[in-house]
């Protein structure tokens, strides 16, 4: 059977020759609900490169894309942009294909190939190590290669395209979504699934990025056009998303409050309702978000631009809910920085949630604004009033007073 899309011309001799993988809804713990892509190009010159491939079990289809534009044993090199295995599971498909062709890669790209396909065959193939500022000839193209160190990885780098002035970007600047569209004036909401991409891929490297971004200015290359490994390409202003980029990685936040929370007996609940209400009286933009009913992903992406947390969790067996727990484990993973937060939930006898939910925010960076609220059983009127005045001084905190 056809692949249900064609290969998209970019520029003359510029080709995606990607996959939509329509139903992926789960990246490594990051929930897709939109699916995904895997985009590799082919660029025809005089001699052909392909930059990157695909998963492994879509190497089929990877191979019948790149057949509707050339025979695929007339690729003379194989651009590894980043060893993680949604780029490279086809490599060991593909070089059986073309053995002599040549696979440029960072020196960590080829250490980190070699590891994850040793007993496939890595030590017959081709490489050549290349490094921020080498450069490629195809003939009227010239790839230049910038090493993008943890963007996602340690071995990520870039390829551009000086002529055509085309980032292949790989994983930095993706977007989860799967569509029959390629373009990025082509979709809705493309930066909401780019900062929620961010936040859950790259929130960690907010320096790194930061370095990146440099590193590409310092370079002085111009950019019409960014199309990375996931989702669609940045065809429109593609200056837009490097700028987002750069707001994300100096955690540049507006004014919202997050009251994330779960609930046993709904008191905690109530304890975040009326937060609320004392944040909505002041005007500032406030979201609940229960970790049962919002998946993790999109959570992490409200906390990407918010300045100020309040995390809630019944007692249970003197510890966290599992569900806050779990969510604190993966949110500590990502590094948030520059945030505060506050604790909150309530308990039947023992108690031990807000301690524990204190300890993890601090851990994952937070700064603890002020000691935890907690109720024992219910939260009665003098409890609702105090938590009403606690979302009141949260909501001055997150306008900067
Ligand atoms: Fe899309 Fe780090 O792999």
């Amino acid at each position: 059977m056809d692949n249900e899309y064609s290969p998209v011309e970019l520029a003359k001799g510029v080709y995606w020759v990607g996959v939509v993988d329509w139903n992926l809804r789960d990246f490594h713990g990051y929930v897709t609900p939109k699916g995904t892509t895997y985009n590799a190009y082919l660029i025809v010159d005089e001699k052909i490169a392909l930059v990157d491939t695909v998963k492994s079990h879509f190497a089929g289809e990877l191979i019948k894309q790149i057949q509707k534009i050339i025979d695929p044993t007339r690729i003379d090199y194989v651009i590894s942009n980043h060893v993680e295995m949604d780029h490279s599971g086809s490599l060991p498909v593909l070089m059986r294909l073309i053995p002599n062709a040549k696979i440029i890669a960072t020196k960590r790209g080829r250490d980190g190939l070699c590891q994850h396909y040793s007993s496939i065959g890595c030590k017959d193939w081709n490489f050549e190590v290349v490094e921020t500022g080498s450069e490629l000839n195809l003939g009227a193209r010239t790839l230049m290669f910038i090493e993008a160190t943890m963007l996602h990885w340690p071995d990520s780098m870039h390829t551009y395209i000086k002529e055509d002035k085309i980032l292949l970007s790989n994983d930095a600047f993706g977007q989860h979504i799967a569509s029959s569209h390629r373009f990025n004036d082509e979709v809705d909401d493309v930066m909401d699934d780019a900062a929620e991409y961010y936040a859950n891929i790259l929130m960690p490297f907010g320096s790194q990025v930061l370095k990146y971004v440099d590193t590409v200015k310092q370079l002085g290359i111009g950019i019409d056009m960014i199309a990375p490994c996931h989702g669609v390409i940045w065809r429109k202003d593609p200056a837009q998303i490097i700028a987002a980029y750069g707001r994300w990685a100096n955690a540049e936040t507006v004014p919202k409050v997050l009251i994330i929370y779960d609930t046993m007996w709904k008191s905690t609940e109530r304890m975040a309702k009326a937060m609320i209400d004392g944040i909505s009286a002041t005007g500032v933009e406030v979201k609940l978000l229960n970790l049962r009913k919002n998946d993790w992903s999109a959570i992490i992406k409200e906390v990407l631009t918010a300045p100020v947390i309040a995390v809630g969790s019944p007692t249970l067996n003197n510890g966290m809910y599992p569900s806050v727990a779990g969510f604190l484990t993966y949110l500590k993973g990502l590094r948030p920085k520059g945030k505060k937060a506050v604790a909150f939930g309530s308990f039947g006898w023992g108690g031990g949630a807000v301690k524990a939910v204190e300890k993890e925010l601090e851990t994952a960076g937070f700064e603890i604004i002020e000691p935890g609220l907690q109720v024992k059983f219910r939260p009665d009127e003098d409890d609702l009033r105090s938590c009403r005045e606690m979302g009141g001084r949260l909501a001055d905190m997150a306008e900067g007073k």
